[in-house]
């Protein structure tokens, strides 16, 4: 298994969407393995990256190390929620100008999810962890744990839309209070046993996927980072989202909206841009991919 390999999604659109010029400066909020960075790169931008994931982070200093030394590239290992902060904090004398495209790939990399120690996965047995960012204290065993079954059977319903949510948490916590669920595979296993399997989803995929967007507050971020994102780019500059759970989406969605009726700008795209059939068939990760471009209206 190679824990470093991660396909790019809808990298051509993205790059067209950024319509990236040389010289100018671009946020990446999710570096991930630098694929989307990478492309900006070539195309003679300039990139501050985040990403939350110290592994990620490690991966970029080691094979971006030439664009770093050359000040084109600048990594920042924090939650993009902290996007404004950073970039003013960060800005060199040569980048006073603001960014002029601002970059989302939400949710997770290949790697973290195919590296089991990470525990996002019930495909490989790991610790029942799912922090994207391993200096948060709350890991998904946590959350089983200290949450109240109503809370957790909110989470299950709200983040994964799993219609035995109430029934899941109420078993799960009955089962918990005897012996704590501290793998993955312990977990998996258990909801396999009480939820039918029915179509091609293993019973346990709704309840991995709410757990990890609880445990990453991941909508929270967005919610908190594309006001941000609005704020520093510059005018007639451009905010770009890929996302792949509907809530996500949704938020990118209704902010482009409410943006444009407030005259901050237009949705470049009233339907989300999804991949090609070519690209679905390669990448199966793309199938649920949707991407959304807002540009901020030009001031003098
Ligand atoms: C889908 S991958 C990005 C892949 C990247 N575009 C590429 O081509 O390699 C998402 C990345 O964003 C990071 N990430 C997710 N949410 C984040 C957040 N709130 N703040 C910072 N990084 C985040 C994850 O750790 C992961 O590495």
């Amino acid at each position: 298994m190679n824990t470093q390999a991660h396909i790019s999604v809808l990298k051509t659109e993205a790059l067209e969407a950024l319509a990236v010029q040389p010289n100018e400066w671009y946020i990446d909020a999710t570096f991930g393995r630098g694929g989307h960075t990478r492309a900006i790169l070539e195309q003679g931008g300039n990139v501050m990256a985040f990403d939350c994931d110290a592994t990620a982070i490690a991966f970029g200093e080691e094979h971006f190390a030439a664009e770093i030394s050359a000040g084109q590239l600048i990594l920042v290992h924090q939650n993009f929620d902290r996007l404004e902060t950073e970039w003013n904090n960060r800005q060199t004398a040569s980048a006073l100008l603001k960014p002029a495209g601002i970059f989302f790939d939400f949710g997770v990399s290949s790697p973290q999810i195919d590296t089991p120690e990470r525990g996002f996965s019930f495909l490989h047995d790991g610790p029942l962890d799912m922090r994207m960012d391993e200096r948060l204290g709350v890991q998904a065993k946590d959350l089983l744990a200290v949450l109240p079954e109503k809370q957790l059977a909110e989470i299950f319903w709200l983040y994964a839309g799993e219609e035995q949510s109430r029934r899941l948490a109420k078993a799960i916590k009955n089962a918990q209070a005897k012996r704590p669920f501290t793998t993955t595979t312990g977990l998996a296993d258990f909801i396999a046993k009480i939820k039918p399997r029915t179509g091609h989803l293993h019973p346990a995929t709704k309840v991995f996927q709410a757990l990890r967007i609880a445990v990453n507050s991941e909508m929270q971020s967005i919610e908190s980072a594309l006001p941000q994102a609005l704020q520093v780019v510059r005018s007639g500059g451009r905010i770009v989202t890929i996302s792949f759970h509907e809530g996500e989406d949704r938020i990118a969605k209704h902010l482009f909206q409410d943006w444009e009726k407030s005259g901050q700008g237009q949705q470049l795209t009233k339907k989300a841009v999804m991949p090609g059939e070519d690209e679905q068939q390669q990448n199966n990760r793309s199938r649920s991919a949707k991407l959304r471009i807002f540009e901020k209206t030009q001031t003098q």
